[in-house]
């Protein structure tokens, strides 16, 4: 993926202390702002749970306080997948695979909650797509999709703060996402009632998508 269109990547050192770094940018706020949205992902005690992009697992982490049916984190980033496996492996629940979330996942129908956390938004249209399809697939016929990432905005009408974030911090690619009517592509994959909870002034969203 080229690295001026997004930033969803991570590689190298970055990937090791990536964790640290979103407390920093949030100003400390993060882990309690993560750990209110899985709060959010009302998971059941046999809930099984696929987590598309899983990052360093802090997440999948997390959602070990809620089920203890299987947890599936897929990540393509090495040091990713190095630092996930590592921080997993006293959770026997938790398996960690090496996947791209735009290729077909082996598994089908098989997962109570999909879960995708600030990845989708760095990728192009056509990938995105592929993506929805992919977590569709895998969900149970009564299952639902999370997707925490950035709320669709104008970013004409936000504080100086927030456009220098989408202009320096973030990828064009991100730009492009808060401007897609996410629950209408939704429906085109199948998926057919929702909910919304907001973070961060509304500016962060856990979109629910139910099959
Ligand atoms: C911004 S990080 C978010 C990590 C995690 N979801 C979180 O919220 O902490 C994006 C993650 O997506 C992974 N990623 C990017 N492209 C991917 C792809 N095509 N397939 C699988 N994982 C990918 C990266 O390796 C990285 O771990």
């Amino acid at each position: 993926m080229d690295r001026k269109l997004s930033k969803v990547e991570i590689s190298g050192i970055e990937a090791y202390i990536y964790d640290e770094l979103m407390m920093l940018i949030t100003g400390f706020t993060y882990h309690g702002f993560i750990k209110r949205a899985i709060k959010d992902m009302d998971i059941k005690e046999n809930d099984s749970v696929v987590d598309f992009g899983s990052g360093t697992a802090k997440n999948i982490c997390l959602m070990t306080n809620y089920t203890k049916n299987t947890i599936v984190g897929l990540d393509k980033g090495k040091e990713m997948l190095i630092k996930s496996k590592n921080r997993c492996k006293d959770f026997k629940n938790v398996k960690i695979f090496y996947h791209d979330i735009r290729e077909k996942t082996p598994f089908m129908e098989e997962f109570d909650k999909a879960f995708i956390s600030f990845v989708l938004h760095g990728f192009i249209d056509k990938d995105r797509d592929k993506i929805i399809q992919n977590a569709y697939d895998v969900l149970k016929p009564d299952g639902s999709f999370f997707i925490l990432d950035y709320n669709e905005f104008n970013l004409d009408s936000k504080n100086p703060m927030v456009k220098a974030i989408f202009k320096y911090g973030e990828c064009p690619l991100a730009s492009e996402f808060i401007g897609i009517d996410l629950k209408e592509k939704l429906k085109q994959f199948g998926f057919k009632t929702f909910s919304e909870k907001y973070y961060y002034s509304n500016l962060v969203r856990l979109l629910i998508a139910n099959k």
